[in-house]
């Protein structure tokens, strides 16, 4: 039996937050100081994350992303890939990260079986990129885009977060900055999961406004004819075949009826969503010696009982108490 929900969902998709900490601060996932990070006790080892992944396998789990916090500030997590990549029925593997330490990594992640990056990049402008980062690093992301695209990762993808006010003026050069280097960007709809609760609608700059941009800066784009079901992002080209561009649209068109995700965050705990505010405490599991069956219920358990959707948009809606960091995007 596949991990079903009671839309019908079936699950197959894992997201493996590896660690809470980040070398930079962006302001729509972390606060801007005095972060209480995770004890290091608390985190998985890869041992345990490699169980859990074996005991999900048999479930259906067959793809998986591992975030952050920022994932290459856990030491050796190339170690964790090639356990991973061991796994016949895991047929995808992919990582999203800052980039800051992309250039010195990219290499022993390739060897280790990692074939998929997406890199979070909010501003090729580097003023503004310490703006929303409250950190320096640009040279270093660009070096890392570079370098990924170099050891041989495809595909290689930049995930930019849309903010009003803030991004407008950074849409364009994005869309260029495909067309010249053939990455991927994907702008996604700012979603309130901000540590400190300054997320607002007027704060989204929304997916019809991003392809209103870059039609008038650039030329219009279409849609891709071949596009996954279960992908967030909605696929575009611009009419002349050169460059992609996705856009998430999580808030203006939410996907959830089509997800296939469940995550696991860095202290071991099962959120069947990223906006879930109840978690199955999965470690306590593992250190207490569960049975492999055990654990496999609870998490049957866990997505059986998924929300509808995020109700982003309703006035129900309640964010939940980890910012992003603590969940892993
Ligand atoms: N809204 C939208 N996207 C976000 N991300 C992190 N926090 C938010 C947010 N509040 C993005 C990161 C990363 C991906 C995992 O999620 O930029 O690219
Ligand atoms: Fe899936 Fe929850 Fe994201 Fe909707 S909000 S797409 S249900 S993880």
């Amino acid at each position: 039996m596949p991990l079903l929900d009671s839309f019908g969902r079936v699950h197959t998709n894992l997201r493996i937050s590896v660690t809470d900490r980040c070398n930079i601060r962006c302001f729509y996932c972390m606060p801007a100081d005095n972060v209480q990070f995770m004890n290091r006790r608390e985190l998985l080892t890869f041992e345990e994350i490699e169980r859990f992944v074996r005991i999900s396998v048999p479930l259906g789990l067959r793809k998986i992303r591992l975030t952050g916090g920022e994932p290459l500030v856990r030491r050796d997590l190339h170690r964790l890939v090639e356990k991973l990549a061991a796994i016949p029925e895991i047929e995808d593997i992919g990582l999203t990260t800052n980039g800051i330490l992309l250039a010195e990594q990219a290499q022993e992640l390739f060897d280790a079986g990692l074939r998929r990056i997406n890199v979070s990049l909010d501003a090729l402008d580097p003023v503004k990129f310490e703006k929303i980062t409250r950190r320096t690093g640009y040279e270093k992301v660009i070096e890392g885009i570079q370098s990924a695209q170099r050891v041989g990762f495809d595909p290689v993808k930049v995930n930019a977060v849309a903010v009003r006010g803030l991004t407008e003026d950074e849409v364009a050069p994005f869309g260029r900055f495909a067309r010249e280097t053939g990455v991927e960007i994907r702008f996604i709809e700012f979603m309130p999961l901000d540590a400190d609760n300054n997320w607002g609608r007027d704060k989204v700059l929304f997916k019809h406004e991003i392809l209103e941009i870059l039609t008038r800066e650039i030329m219009p784009l279409v849609p891709m004819s071949e596009q996954d079901p279960h992908a967030p992002a909605s696929e575009f080209q611009f009419v002349d075949g050169v460059g992609r561009i996705g856009i998430i649209a999580s808030v203006s068109e939410p996907f959830c009826m089509s997800c296939d995700r469940f995550r696991i965050t860095a202290d071991g705990k099962l959120r069947n969503c990223l906006f879930s505010l109840e978690e199955t405490d999965v470690k306590a599991m593992l250190r207490d010696n569960a049975a492999d069956a055990e654990i496999a219920r609870a998490i049957r358990e866990s997505i059986a009982v998924k929300k509808e959707g995020h109700e982003i948009n309703t006035a129900r809606f309640v964010q939940p108490d980890r910012p992003m960091h603590s969940i892993g995007g």
